[in-house]
């Protein structure tokens, strides 16, 4: 659920109208709703009240220091993939005790800052990695806490591009190395083993991968204590799909939250989690205007000032977004359109045969469910500003990133003293 809702056919963000919003700051931009951010941390939250829990955001859903903010006064903690996200998670007052780091190419330099920053855990992805790890750790005089993230070569995502816990892919300790390494770490003088972390994959509509891989740690887990480990705390990652629109009915945290319970209950361990698009995705849309309705030969297109580089997700996983004029009329005839942006690749296309009300020049269209993983992943390819995000709260409504000028873009540049 969201808080995306027509009043007399205008598109509002809680009470915020989005025409007038458009008009203000400027099309296109990322809307965010604080009561749906709030709403979906509580629903998570709730569903494993009664147990010993972390709830760790990932931050790299959306990662805007005003959205980490809400979410830490909901009591959020972060999961966090480099130096910049920690750096962000702090500012936003996220509690070190809270942050867990993961990440299969953390640099000897991001794990000397997030051992400064006295963090929760580390989620060690190599045998190089917990090396690294330990000598830094040592020579700081500490002990890293840590985790290691196990591969349980388990198949899960809606699209091979975001599924991670096949043994095949990247991520993680094969699963047949898992206690040969745990046996290294515990001989090290710089890590500490805290506990075991998992990740399979994102945008998962089904519970049985997690179920399946969720047991292959249970049993993990019973082998390392009868090595000799102290295993407190389970790090289960994200990974929970949302309602896209496209006919997929993920879980609800309620039943995700049973089926976990039931796999662990024998453990008696700290339950942690990172959620990123769950808490994020229905809470954002990225609002664009129509800046031409072109007829092609075969296919009519709607042109939106806003482009692949601003939301990635349909270029790169094939993802559906649902598109909302953000003023309806009923009156108007429905038409077969693609819908693409301006920049110069054929894979800047937000959907393809789109049926919408008939659309003009200068109209507005919210690109739905874009909260997780859309300014997250913007970029300035075309030498086009990122957009600003706009956090709405009740009737209230904040830039919480804004547009940079043509010059602003272009600061960090500079002309080779021979060219000049
Ligand atoms: N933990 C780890 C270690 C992760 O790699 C991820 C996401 C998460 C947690 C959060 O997963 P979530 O709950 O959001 O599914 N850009 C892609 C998704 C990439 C996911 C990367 N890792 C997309 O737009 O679909």
């Amino acid at each position: 659920m969201h808080h995306f809702t027509y009043r007399n056919d205008r598109l509002f963000a809680e009470e915020v109208d989005l025409t007038a919003l458009a008009d203000a700051v400027g099309t296109p931009f990322y809307v965010y709703c604080e009561a749906t951010l709030r709403r979906h941390l509580r629903i998570f939250a709730d569903a494993f009240a009664d147990t010993d829990t972390l709830i760790a955001y990932s931050v790299k859903a959306s990662s805007n220091i005003s959205v980490l903010k809400v979410l830490a006064s909901e009591g959020a903690g972060a999961d966090v993939v480099s130096a910049g996200e920690l750096h962000r998670a702090l500012i936003a007052g996220v509690a070190p005790r809270k942050i867990v780091f993961s990440g299969v190419g953390k640099t000897r330099d991001e794990l000397s800052f997030a051992l400064d920053a006295n963090i929760y855990q580390f989620n060690v992805e190599s045998e190089p990695e917990l090396i690294a790890l330990d000598e830094i750790a040592q020579t700081k005089g500490l002990r890293a806490p840590i985790a290691l993230r196990i591969n349980p070569d388990v198949a899960a995502g809606a699209h091979e591009n975001i599924s991670t816990g096949k043994s095949e892919d990247k991520f993680g300790v094969p699963w047949s190395r898992a206690r040969a390494l745990y046996a290294t770490a515990r001989a090290m003088k710089g890590v500490e083993i805290k506990g075991v972390d998992v990740h399979i994959g994102s945008q998962i509509d089904d519970l049985a991968p997690f179920e399946a891989a969720f047991k292959k740690i249970a049993v993990l887990i019973n082998d390392l204590r009868a090595d000799g480990c102290t295993i407190e705390r389970l790090d289960l990652g994200g990974g929970l799909g949302i309602p896209y629109g496209e006919g997929a009915t993920p879980p609800h945290p309620q039943a995700y939250a049973q089926m976990i319970k039931q796999v662990t209950a024998s453990l008696g361990v700290q339950l942690i989690f990172e959620p990123g698009r769950m808490i994020a995705g229905n809470a954002g849309a990225l609002v664009a205007r129509v800046i031409y309705i072109k007829d092609g030969a075969s296919r009519r297109f709607i042109i939106l000032d806003a482009g692949m580089n601003d939301l990635m997700r349909p270029a790169l996983y094939d993802a559906y977004h649902e598109l909302w004029p953000v003023v309806k009329d009923n009156n108007k005839a429905s038409e077969d359109y693609d819908v693409v942006g301006p920049i110069c690749e054929s894979t800047d296309r937000f959907a393809k045969a789109r049926t919408l009300p008939r659309q003009n020049t200068g109209d507005l269209i919210a690109i739905m469910s874009a909260g997780a993983y859309g300014a997250s992943q913007t970029s300035q390819y075309n030498t086009r500003p990122l957009i600003p995000e706009i956090l709405v709260s009740g009737g209230r409504y904040a830039i919480i990133r804004k547009r940079p000028t043509l010059d602003e873009m272009m600061d960090g540049e500079a002309i080779a003293d021979w060219l000049r």
